[in-house]
C-alpha cells in the first residue's frame, strides 16, 4: 500500500492510475478506523479498480470547543487495517499541507437542511466537511466516493454540493455497521467507559422501539419521537442533544411518515456526543 503525504504525491498517483485506464474510489476518513470504515473500504474494493483512503483529522470541521486535539490518532494501526482490506493507497497529509498559508476558499452549502440536526449544533461543521471533501475528491480524481449512513446528514450535504457544483463523482452511502450489542460503530466510542458504553445502548434501543412502532402502523411523528425521547430519558447518563424525524434525503419537517424518512438522534453520554439514525423506507 502506498503512503502519500503531499498534494503532489496524490496528484501524481491518481494521474498515473487514470492514464492506465483505472477507475478510482475514494474513502475519506479521519482515522481511528473501525469496522464501519473497513466496510466502506470493502464496498469500494468491489466497485472500482483502485481504492484510495484518506486519513486526515480535518481541523476546519471542528468548533473551538470540540475534540480536535483529543480526537484519536493511530496512523500505524490504521495502515495495518487498510492493508488487510486491500486498499491501494492512503493519503495522510499534515494540516499545513491541506491548508497552506494563503488558503481562503471554502465550500458552503447554504440549504436550510444544513442548519438542522448536527448542522444546528455544530455551526461551521459542514462548511469544513464540504471543503475538505471537495479537495480530496479533486486530488484523488475519484470516480466514486464512499460515506457511512451514520453521518446521514453529511451524505445529504455532500450529494448537494456535488450536484450543485457539477463534480463528476458518484456518491455512495453505505449502511451503518453496529456492534453485536446494537451500538453504532464510531471512532468516538473509545472515549466511553464500560458503564457509559452500556448506557450508550439506549441510542439504538430507542430507535429500534420507534421502528417497531412504525412497523406496527404508527405514522405520527410526534408519537414516534415520544417513544425515543421517553426511552432515552430513562437512562441517567444520557442527555438528549436532538431527536428528530424528517423526510429523507431533503430533511424537511413532516407530521406523518409517508415517504422515505429518517429518525436521527444525538445524545451525550457523559462527555461523549454520539449520533445514530434509522431510515424508514416509507
Ligand atoms: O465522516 C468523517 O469522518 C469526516 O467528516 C470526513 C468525511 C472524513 C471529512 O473530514
Amino acid at each position: 500500500m502506498k503512503i502519500l503525504r503531499t498534494q503532489e504525491e496524490i496528484k501524481q498517483y491518481s494521474r498515473e492510475m487514470k492514464q492506465a485506464g483505472k477507475t478510482i474510489g475514494l474513502v475519506p476518513t479521519m482515522g481511528a478506523l473501525h469496522e464501519g470504515h473497513l466496510t466502506l473500504m470493502r464496498t469500494a474494493r468491489q466497485a472500482v479498480d483502485v481504492v484510495i483512503a484518506s486519513v486526515f483529522v480535518n481541523p476546519v470541521q471542528f468548533g473551538p470547543n470540540e475534540d480536535f486535539d483529543a480526537y484519536p490518532r493511530q496512523f500505524d494501526e490504521d495502515c495495518a487495517k487498510l492493508e488487510e482490506v486491500g486498499v491501494d493507497a492512503v493519503f495522510h497529509p499534515e494540516p499545513a499541507e491541506m491548508y497552506p498559508e494563503g488558503f481562503c476558499t471554502y465550500v458552503n452549502v447554504e440549504g436550510e437542511f444544513t442548519k438542522k440536526l448536527c448542522g444546528g449544533q455544530r455551526p461551521g461543521h459542514f462548511r469544513g466537511v464540504a471543503t475538505v471533501v471537495t479537495k480530496l475528491i479533486n486530488l484523488a480524481r475519484a470516480d466514486k466516493a464512499f460515506f457511512g449512513q451514520k453521518d446521514a446528514q453529511q451524505v445529504c450535504v455532500i450529494r448537494r454540493f456535488v450536484e450543485d457544483l457539477a463534480i463528476p463523482v458518484e456518491i455512495n452511502m453505505v449502511p451503518i455497521v453496529r456492534e453485536d450489542s446494537g451500538l453504532a460503530r464510531s471512532s468516538r466510542n473509545v472515549y466511553l467507559s464500560a458503564e457509559e458504553k452500556k448506557a450508550a445502548l439506549v441510542l439504538s434501543r430507542s430507535l429500534n422501539m420507534a421502528r417497531a412502532a412504525y412497523q406496527g402502523g404508527s405514522r405520527q411523528v410526534s408519537e414516534l419521537k415520544k417513544i425515543i425521547v421517553d426511552e432515552i430519558n430513562k437512562e441517567p447518563l444520557a442527555v438528549i442533544d436532538y431527536v428528530e424525524i424528517y423526510s429523507f434525503p431533503a430533511l424537511e419537517e413532516i407530521d406523518r411518515v409517508e415517504g422515505e424518512s429518517i429518525m436521527a438522534i444525538a445524545v451525550k453520554i457523559g462527555k461523549t456526543r454520539l449520533i445514530d439514525n434509522v431510515i424508514l423506507e416509507g
